[in-house]
C-alpha cells in the first residue's frame, strides 16, 4: 500500500484525479487552500483543470497504462467523471492503489442499468425500469407504463445526451437500432427535480448538505435553487435517502443523488454521482464548507467540514455557451456588476451548448438571489434582458 497521508511526516498529500474538466478545477482550487498536492489527467494541457494550473499527466482514462502513470505515489484516486473502464478500477485497486470511490460503489455511477438495480435491492423507490436489451423488453414495459418510455444509454450520458423520451414503438426502434446498450423506464409525472449531496469518508463519518431544487431545461441541469421549495418533509427523506445509500455502497468523496419528486411528493431516485457534482457548484459561497474541499477532506479521510447554508436563500444559475458561438469571457465585467454575483468560468473554448461557467447568489430572499444570478448568467451568455 502507498504511504498514508498522515504517515508521510512533512510531505504534502497527493491525490490524483481522473479527469481534467471543471470538476477538477474547482477541487484544484480546494487542494491549494488545503495545500494538497492534486495530480490531474488530461486529454492534453488546454482542459479546465491542467490549464488552470493543475499538475497534470496527458493521458486517456480508457489506457491502465496511463492510469497507473497518473497514479503513481499518490495517496487516493479519485474522479471528475464516469468514463473509465471498470476492469481498469479493478486493477488500480488491486495494485494496492486507495481508489476514493471504490470500484463497486463507482460502478453505481457508471452503469444506469446496474445502479436502478442496486437501488431497487436497497429497497429505495425508483422509476419502474427494464433492461432493453430488445423492442420487446421496451414493449413489455410500455403495456405496463405506457408511452412515453424514457429510454437511457446505460453508460457515457451527460447533460441529457443519451436520454430519449420515446413517443412509440417506432421510435423506440429508431434508438435501439442507432446501437449501444439501453435501459427502459416509466416516463414520471414530475413536480421537482431535486438533489442531495453528502460527502462521505472511508472510516465511515457522513455529512449531508441542505437538499437543492435542480431546474433542466432539455433534459440538461441549468439552475439549482435553495431552499428546495420541496413538500413537507421530502428535503430530510431526500437527505436520509442520500446517507443511508452511501453507507450501504460504501461510497467515499462527494456523492450527489438526483431524485424525483411527483405532485403526490413521492420521491424517486433518478441518478447517482460519485464525484463532486453540478447541483452542488452552490455550495463554493454558499455552504460553510464547499463540496469541493469535503471531497478533498473524506477521500484522505480527514474529519468534514460543516455543510450549512451561510444565508437563507442561494441560487445557481449555469452559464452554456450561446448559439452564436461567442464568448462568456468577453462580457465578464458586465456580470459581476450584478449586485452579489460570484462568477466562475471554467477555461473552456465557447461551444453552443456546452457548460462554461456558473454564478452564484447568496442572500435573504429566494426571488431576489435567483432573479439576480440569472441576470448575471444572462448577460454572459450575451442575451438581451427583458
Ligand atoms: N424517467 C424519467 N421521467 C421523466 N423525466 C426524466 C426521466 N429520466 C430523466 N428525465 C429527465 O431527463 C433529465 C436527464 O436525465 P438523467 O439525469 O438520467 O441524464 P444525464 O444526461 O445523465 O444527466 P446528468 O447531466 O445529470 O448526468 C432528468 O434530469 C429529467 O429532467
Ligand atoms: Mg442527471
Amino acid at each position: 500500500m502507498p504511504a498514508s497521508s498522515s504517515t508521510r511526516s512533512g510531505e504534502r498529500p497527493r491525490v490524483a484525479v481522473v479527469g481534467a474538466g471543471q470538476l477538477a478545477r474547482m477541487t484544484h482550487a480546494a487542494a491549494i487552500d488545503l495545500d494538497v498536492e492534486l495530480r490531474v489527467l488530461a486529454a492534453d494541457p488546454a482542459e479546465s483543470a491542467a490549464s488552470a494550473g493543475a499538475m497534470h499527466v496527458i493521458g486517456d482514462p480508457r489506457s491502465l497504462e496511463d492510469l497507473r502513470v497518473l497514479a503513481a505515489g499518490c495517496d487516493a484516486v479519485t474522479f471528475d467523471h464516469e468514463q473509465i473502464p471498470h476492469e481498469h478500477l479493478r486493477a488500480l485497486e488491486d495494485a494496492g492503489l486507495r481508489l476514493r470511490p471504490g470500484p463497486s460503489a463507482k460502478r453505481a455511477a457508471q452503469d444506469k442499468l446496474h445502479a436502478r438495480r442496486v437501488l431497487r435491492d436497497l429497497g429505495l423507490p425508483v422509476p419502474e425500469f427494464a433492461e432493453a436489451a430488445s423492442l420487446g423488453d421496451v414493449e413489455a414495459l410500455a403495456a405496463r407504463t405506457g408511452w412515453p418510455v424514457v429510454l437511457k444509454a446505460r453508460t457515457g450520458g451527460y447533460d441529457g445526451r443519451g436520454v430519449v423520451m420515446a413517443a412509440d414503438r417506432a421510435e423506440a426502434g429508431r434508438v435501439l437500432g442507432s446501437g449501444g446498450e439501453w435501459l427502459a423506464e416509466a416516463m414520471v409525472p414530475i413536480a421537482r427535480e431535486l438533489s442531495a449531496l453528502v460527502a462521505r469518508r472511508p472510516s465511515g463519518e457522513a455529512v449531508a448538505y441542505p437538499t437543492a431544487c435542480t431546474v433542466q431545461r432539455e433534459a440538461m441541469c441549468r439552475e439549482i435553487h435553495l431552499p428546495s421549495g420541496a413538500g413537507p418533509g421530502a428535503d430530510d427523506r431526500a437527505r436520509d435517502l442520500a446517507l443511508e445509500l452511501a453507507e450501504a455502497i460504501d461510497a467515499t468523496g462527494i456523492m450527489a443523488v438526483e431524485l424525483f419528486e411527483t405532485a403526490g411528493g413521492e420521491l424517486l431516485v433518478n441518478e447517482l454521482a460519485l464525484r463532486p457534482h453540478n447541483s452542488g457548484h452552490w455550495t463554493i459561497e454558499g455552504s460553510v464548507t464547499s463540496q469541493f474541499h469535503n471531497h478533498l477532506r473524506a477521500v484522505l479521510d480527514w474529519p468534514l467540514g460543516v455543510t450549512d447554508l451561510v444565508a437563507p436563500a442561494v441560487a445557481t444559475v449555469n452559464v452554456v455557451g450561446p448559439a452564436d458561438g461567442s464568448d462568456p469571457r468577453d462580457r465578464v465585467a458586465e456580470a459581476l456588476a450584478v449586485p452579489g454575483a460570484q462568477v466562475h468560468l471554467y477555461g473552456k473554448a465557447a461551444r453552443p451548448g456546452r457548460k462554461l461557467g456558473h454564478v452564484t447568489v447568496a442572500g435573504e430572499q429566494p426571488d431576489e438571489v435567483r432573479a439576480a444570478a440569472r441576470r448575471a448568467a444572462e448577460l454572459l451568455q450575451g442575451e438581451e434582458l427583458a
